[in-house]
Formats: structure tokens, C-alpha cells, sequence
């Protein structure tokens, strides 16, 4: 019997024109990007971070509500792409409405991967770590009470987290007793000792997969969306693109809504992920305004 997965990968058709630009705060989204390069080697991706504004976990939904349809619309016109991916739990769960209000492209946002996790979980007993944000979310509350029946939930919201991943992916010295303070929470909560499956509702998340595994006191399975994101972006991406030659631009570009030089460490981890070219958002929009205006 196929499985789940290698029959829907064999179904679908693997879109080879197009232009996919994926976002998030920081370097999160790369998780998501790397899974749809890694199903459409043709397709053109580019990364956009709101560096600007990172972290978003810990900013106020109103303070976010007013910023994302604005640095979107700016980011696409910027970029043009034929599909915008909000690769964050963050800012998905409270403006993907808003987002695609704004934009006249299709949006694909990002949503704790719940569903998979209720399906997997043998005990009925799942974590969900977390930002802060995500955690207080409505959304997160509904997605628990329309698809988490009868399973118990046990939630943890970490912006340490976000912030150790991005020290760990860019190699730099970092405190590993804090994979521990991030995991403990959710065994040590009631019920936590029944726990078999944990989601990854942050895009941060996979990028320490391992080192959270090792500092789990138990083998559990570890969830998260990256790998549905990608099929979506490349369901929608078939649909928009049906018809139009294969690319012959490739992707690669950055986009950062703060100067490059003070985002080095993030740069150099976006090579890594394939994105060699990088460019400051909102340098580039004053230097137009500037040239506009004289
Ligand atoms: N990567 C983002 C998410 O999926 C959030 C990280 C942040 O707090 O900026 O939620």
C-alpha cells in the first residue's frame, strides 16, 4: 500500500515555471522553503524577512495586525511572485485573513500542524510548543476544538526558542540547556507523562529538530507543517502557472526589511539554505523615493 504521502507526491503535478516567494520574521521559513525547492527544483523561490520587526512572538497582535498586509504588499510588489507563503505560525494564525485582502496573488499561510498530530498520537495526548503568540491565538483554540476531540493538548509557548534556533542554525555559542527549558514544560505538566507526539507550530522549531529530540526524557514523535505547506504552494503554484514555459530565472533572492550589515549571521544561514542574493527592502524603497523625488 502507498503510503499517504508518496501517492499524493505521485498524483500531483511538480510545476516547473513560477515564482514562489516565502516569508516569515527570520530564518524560520527556510524550513518551508527548503521543502518546496526540494520538491520543484525548477521553481523559482525567494525568501523575504521581516528582520525588521523579529521576533514576532512577542509583539502585540494589534502591532502585527497593522504591519503584515503593509510589508506583504511591499514585498510583493518588490519581488513579484506568483504565490506569497507565510511561513509562520505567528503571523498566519492572526492575519492571513488581512494578507490576502491585500495582495491580488494567492497567499498560503501556515497553521500548527494539529490534524497530523491527532492522527498519529496514541496516548491522546499531544504537545504543542510554540510562540507565545500562537499560543493565545484564537485560531489555535478553534483548530483544538474543530480537530483535537477527545485528545488532550498540552501547550507551551518559547521565544527563547525562537531565538536559540537562530544561534544554533548560524553556528553560533549558545546556551544547549535551553532545547531542555523549552521541551520540559510540556512532559512536566499534567498529563505530560502520557505525551507521544509533539508539534513544531513554529517554523523555528525544525531547524533544532535534533537537539530538541535529545533533550526530550523520552523518545516522542516530533510534528510540524513543512512538508504540506510545500504541497499546497505547489498545488497553487500548478494552477497559476498552467500553461507558461519552464523558468528560466532561478530564485535566490533575500529580502530584509533591515540593513544587510546587521544581518549577517542570517545571511550567511540563508546561503547555506540556497539564497545567495541578498537585498534591504526598505534602503532599496528610500533610494527609489529619493531618485523619484529629485
Ligand atoms: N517562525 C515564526 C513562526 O512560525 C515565529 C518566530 C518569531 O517569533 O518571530 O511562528
Amino acid at each position: 500500500m502507498p503510503t499517504e504521502t508518496t501517492l499524493s507526491s505521485r498524483l500531483m503535478p511538480v510545476p516547473e515555471a513560477g515564482r514562489v516567494l516565502v516569508f516569515d520574521s527570520g530564518m524560520g521559513g527556510l524550513t518551508v522553503a527548503r521543502e518546496i525547492m526540494a520538491r520543484a527544483p525548477r521553481v523559482a523561490v525567494d525568501y523575504a524577512a521581516d528582520t525588521g520587526f523579529f521576533p514576532y512572538g512577542d509583539k502585540s497582535d494589534a502591532a502585527l495586525r497593522a504591519r503584515l498586509p503593509e510589508i506583504a504588499a511591499q514585498l510583493v510588489e518588490r519581488a513579484k511572485p506568483d504565490v506569497f507563503v507565510i511561513a509562520c505560525n505567528t503571523a498566519s494564525t492572526l492575519a492571513l485573513e488581512e494578507v490576502r485582502a491585500q495582495l491580488d496573488i494567492p497567499v498560503v499561510g501556515t497553521v500548527p500542524a494539529i490534524k497530523p498530530a491527532v492522527a498519529s498520537t496514541k496516548t491522546g495526548v499531544i504537545g504543542l510548543l510554540a510562540t507565545p503568540g500562537t499560543i493565545r491565538r484564537d485560531y489555535t483554540a478553534r483548530l483544538i476544538d474543530d480537530f483535537a476531540q477527545g485528545v488532550s493538548v498540552i501547550m507551551h509557548g518559547s521565544i527563547e526558542l525562537v531565538r536559540l534556533a537562530e544561534a544554533h542554525a548560524a553556528g553560533e555559542a549558545h546556551d544547549a540547556a535551553g532545547f531542555g527549558a523549552a521541551v520540559q514544560p510540556i512532559f512536566e505538566a499534567d498529563g505530560g507523562d502520557r505525551v507521544d507526539t509533539i508539534v513544531l507550530a513554529c517554523t523555528h522549531f525544525p531547524l533544532v529538530r535534533e537537539q530538541l529530540v535529545a533533550a526530550s526524557p523520552r523518545p516522542v514523535q516530533f510534528i510540524d507543517s513543512g512538508a504540506a505547506i510545500a504541497r499546497q504552494t505547489l498545488r497553487v503554484l500548478s494552477r497559476e502557472t498552467e500553461g507558461r514555459a519552464p523558468n528560466d530565472r532561478p530564485g535566490g533572492r533575500v529580502f530584509l526589511t533591515s540593513s544587510l550589515s546587521q544581518n549577517r549571521r542570517l545571511l550567511s544561514v540563508c546561503r547555506t539554505f540556497g539564497f545567495p542574493s541578498a537585498h534591504d527592502l526598505m534602503a532599496e524603497e528610500n533610494a527609489e523615493n529619493r531618485s523619484a523625488s529629485i
